[in-house]
This record gives C-alpha cells, sequence and structure tokens, in this order.
C-alpha cells in the first residue's frame, strides 16, 4: 500500500490458492505506521485505486497497522492470521494447526534417533510470546518436557527429572519455544540484535543454551533441532484451510455490513466479530489447562 503495487483479486487470480501456504500477495515486515510519510502514501493509494475498506490479514503487527488506519478513518476487518495462535480474542488463528501438525512430524521423526541412540533431543519451536505452538505439538508428540514463556523453570530441577527419566526409559524430547528466557540472562535467545519496524528480534538459539546445560549437568547425550521456517510453510491442513474460508467469508459479510474496526474471530466454533482494538490489546498466551495437562506426562 505504501508503493502503491496493487492486483486486483480476480477469480482466475485467486484460483488454485487454496492448498498453498504463505501469501501471494507477499508480506514484509514493514510498519507503513511508522511516519508520517508513509501514512500519507497509503492514504493516497487507497484513493488512487478506488479501494473503499482494506482486509488486514495477519498478526498482532498487522492488525496493529489495521487498527492505526480505522482510528485514522479508513474502513477495516481484521482476520488472525499466524502460526503462533497468539491473538485475543479468537480460539485459534489460521496457520496454527498446520504448523502444530509439522511441529508433531517432527517430534516423532526425532523419537527414531532419541530412542535408538539413547539421547536427549531438544527441538525449539516457534513462539516469540506464547507458547502454543510447543504445548500443543508438546502434548501431541508425547514430549517429556516443554518450557514456555509463560512459565518459569528450574534447570536444576529440569536435570534431576531428566537424569531420573533415563534410569527407566534412556530417551527424552523436550519442546522449546524460542520465547523462553534464558537461565540467568537478560532478554531473549536471538540471532542478531537488529529489530524489525516493530521492535521485534531475531530470535533463535535458546534450545542449544538449555541443550548444552542438560547436556553438561546430567552427562546425557543431547542433540538439539532448530526447527525455524520449516514449522511455517508448505501445505496447509484440512482445519486451516476450512478456518481460512471461514473468516473470509466472515470478513466479507462485515464489509457489507459496514462492521468495521473489527477482527473476525473463533469462539466456541462460531465465527464472530470482535473490536480490533481488544484483539491487539496484548498476546493471547497459553490456556495453563493444557500445560498443566501436558505436566502430568512430564519426566
Ligand atoms: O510472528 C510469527 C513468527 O512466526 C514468530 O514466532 C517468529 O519469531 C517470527 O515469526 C519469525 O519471523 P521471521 O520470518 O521474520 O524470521
Amino acid at each position: 500500500m505504501i508503493n502503491g503495487v496493487v492486483e486486483p483479486l480476480t477469480l482466475y487470480a485467486v484460483s488454485g490458492i487454496l492448498h498453498r501456504g504463505g501469501t501471494i500477495l507477499g508480506t514484509s515486515r514493514k510498519n507503513p505506521t511508522k511516519n508520517e510519510e508513509d501514512i500519507e502514501k497509503v492514504r493516497d493509494n487507497l484513493r488512487r485505486f478506488g479501494i473503499n475498506a482494506l482486509i488486514a490479514v495477519g498478526g498482532d503487527d498487522t492488525l496493529s497497522v489495521a487498527l492505526h488506519f480505522y482510528k485514522q478513518g479508513v474502513p477495516v476487518i481484521g482476520i488472525p492470521k499466524t502460526i503462533d495462535n497468539d491473538i485475543k480474542g479468537t480460539d485459534f488463528t489460521f496457520g496454527f494447526n498446520t504448523a502444530v501438525s509439522t511441529v508433531t512430524e517432527a517430534i516423532d521423526r526425532l523419537h527414531t534417533t532419541a530412542e535408538s541412540h539413547h539421547r536427549i533431543m531438544v527441538v525449539e519451536v516457534m513462539g516469540r510470546h506464547s507458547g502454543w505452538i510447543a504445548v500443543m505439538a508438546g502434548i501431541a508428540g508425547g514430549a517429556d518436557l516443554i518450557l514456555i514463556p509463560e512459565v518459569e523453570f528450574n534447570l536444576d530441577k529440569v536435570c534431576g527429572m531428566l537424569k531420573k527419566r533415563h534410569e527407566l526409559k534412556q530417551f527424552s524430547i523436550v519442546v522449546i519455544a524460542e520465547g523462553v528466557k534464558p537461565p540467568e540472562g537478560k532478554g531473549f535467545a536471538k540471532q542478531s540484535n537488529k529489530v524489525d519496524e516493530f521492535g521485534n528480534v531475531k530470535l533463535g538459539g535458546i534450545g542449544q543454551i538449555i541443550g548444552d546445560i542438560i547436556e553438561k549437568r546430567t552427562g546425557i547425550e543431547t542433540r538439539v533441532t532448530m526447527l525455524g521456517h520449516v514449522q511455517r510453510g508448505g501445505s496447509p491442513t484440512a482445519y486451516d484451510r476450512v478456518l481460512a474460508t471461514r473468516f473470509g467469508v466472515a470478513a466479507v459479510e462485515a464489509l457489507h455490513k459496514k462492521d468495521y474496526g473489527k477482527m473476525v474471530a473463533l469462539r466456541s466454533e462460531q465465527i464472530i466479530t470482535i473490536p480490533l482494538e481488544e484483539a491487539v490489546l496484548k498476546n493471547k498466551h497459553v490456556d495453563m489447562e493444557f500445560y498443566k495437562m501436558a505436566e502430568i506426562f512430564f519426566g
């Protein structure tokens, strides 16, 4: 919208994209609300191309931008799309189910080496502010320990638990969300000090940090896998395709009703609209009921 690159979404243009991941429109970490000049360019381009409403599809950053323009009088509807599932007001975001399936499959595959080589396999997954992927894929994959940003952990306890487990089982799977804070350190484990236009750092490396400590303290051979963008790509699951379709249809209906400034959301299997303001207020953390249930199987 800043550069005025516009693509008419004809039936032909959107044909055959249902099974594809990502976005045919392309995306960026650009924040168009950062300076007045870009804001003006967006407004000019909306006028120039006769765009009378925006449907913003994305996570907390995209939806905050959408809210900004709504407050400036642009008719806007939001659709919650992120693998992190950390948007408030919706039970699920689309993309999450696919990521959980991918991570679960990875955990299944890591079990092979864990069991045959009697190792601890640490798997680092995405989840900047919340550990939804770690918890759900961890439960589905039978993780023996899950570490998430929402729950403090004690490394002595972690190592003690893994050592004890290895007297009986001889292998363990540990799932760690990338947003987990390094022990005795401040901030995040990151790959560079650069921040994007929304202030996000490039996370990565907490699995290796904790994996190294575990190996040193327990004496058990430990290997670390960072799944990275593998978990954010590929063909979406049927669940995500259906959810994305429902959200899309509901967003268009909301536009017709002039129900602007809203985000479509899933609540107890129903699609509703909620104020965008509510959705972007803060991140949705993991439901502790799930984490407590996962804990039953730790060790
Ligand atoms: O915001 C979603 C997310 O998947 C985060 O969990 C992750 O930290 C980030 O994207 C990675 O973004 P990028 O593709 O810019 O490295």
